[in-house]
């Protein structure tokens, strides 16, 4: 029996639904949630990204700004803006997109941001309360957003073997950490696998809960996986199609074909993970605009 289908463009219109009706009673206590959203450079796929940002906060009722700067910008002038956000009372959540022109370190750029602003998750505050289970944090979007795409799915995790491919700080590790906490969604036995892991193989085809995060086009194919799993495919991959009408197709980290015949529940790309990342970041951007209303 083919895979059931985890649609996340349906399970992240419910979480833009939730934090529309969240923004409309904070706007009746007189705070408009808002997100600003930092673009350095002019690289195409994160000018998409931004965009779409924007757009999405204005549908749920906030405010979404994005500030664009030139690819000569420098460290010091984008750590000065970041100073002036952190200050301004009308920004909640604060996104500088990733990745940032050589000339400035990104871990300098996260460090700068106001823990309270941080909608992203990556500063160490937010990683720390991760790791230790503290949900007064921020978890970064996209791996906050797999763990709702398994509990709207009705996945049981409690004692289920979960293997991620890939250890990146936006996905892997954060993931890994969201997974192992005690509590809801979560109690998973976590593997993360990497480019030196020895026998990828051995790892996959045990995984009850399989997430592929690792930036590869169709990089997990069928006989990697164990028959009844449920496969998160985190991917968002540009190959080149000449008969496609843009002369290129998206294709996830997993082969859907081969895969989707193997397991219980598979999350596409496009209409998968990707719609969540989104939803999440207004998600926590609204929970930061509340948390001020509490302080
Ligand atoms: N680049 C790719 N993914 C992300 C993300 O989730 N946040 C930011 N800031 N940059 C990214």
């Amino acid at each position: 029996m083919p895979a059931e289908i985890i649609d996340g463009v349906a399970i992240a219109a419910k979480v833009r639904a939730r934090v529309a009706e969240e923004t409309a009673e904070l706007r009746k206590r007189g705070v408009t949630p808002g997100l600003t959203a930092v673009l350095v450079g002019d690289d195409p796929a994160s000018g998409v990204y931004v965009a779409s940002k924007e757009r999405a906060c204005k549908e749920a009722g906030m405010n979404g700004k994005s500030i664009r700067l030139p690819a000569s910008t420098s460290e010091e002038a984008l750590l000065l803006l970041i100073d002036t956000l952190n200050n301004d009372p009308t920004v909640h959540g604060i996104l500088v997109q990733m990745p940032l022109p050589k000339q400035i370190s990104e871990q300098k750029v996260i460090r700068r941001i106001a823990p309270t602003k941080d909608v992203d998750g990556f500063h160490p505050f937010n990683v720390g309360k991760l790791f230790t289970g503290d949900a007064d944090g921020f978890a970064p979007c996209t791996p906050a957003g797999v763990q709702v795409m398994l509990e709207e799915a009705g996945v049981e995790t409690a004692g289920k073997d979960a293997v991620i491919i890939g250890r990146s700080n936006i996905v892997g590790k954060p993931m890994a950490a969201l997974l192992i906490q005690s509590g809801k969604n979560a109690n998973c036995t976590v593997t993360i696998c990497h480019s030196r892991t020895k026998d990828l193989l051995a790892h996959t085809r045990r995984a009850d809960i399989l997430i592929a995060a690792i930036g590869k086009p169709e990089m997990v194919t069928g006989d990697m996986v164990k028959p009844g799993a449920v496969v998160i495919d985190v991917g968002i991959n540009r190959v080149d199609d000449p008969a496609a009408p843009k002369g290129y197709r998206i294709v996830g980290d997993v082969h859907f074909e081969q895969v989707s015949k193997v397991a219980s529940r598979i999350s596409p790309v496009p209409g998968g993970v990707g719609r969540m990342t989104i939803a999440m970041l207004l998600a926590n951007t609204v929970r930061a605009a509340r948390l001020t209303l509490e302080h």
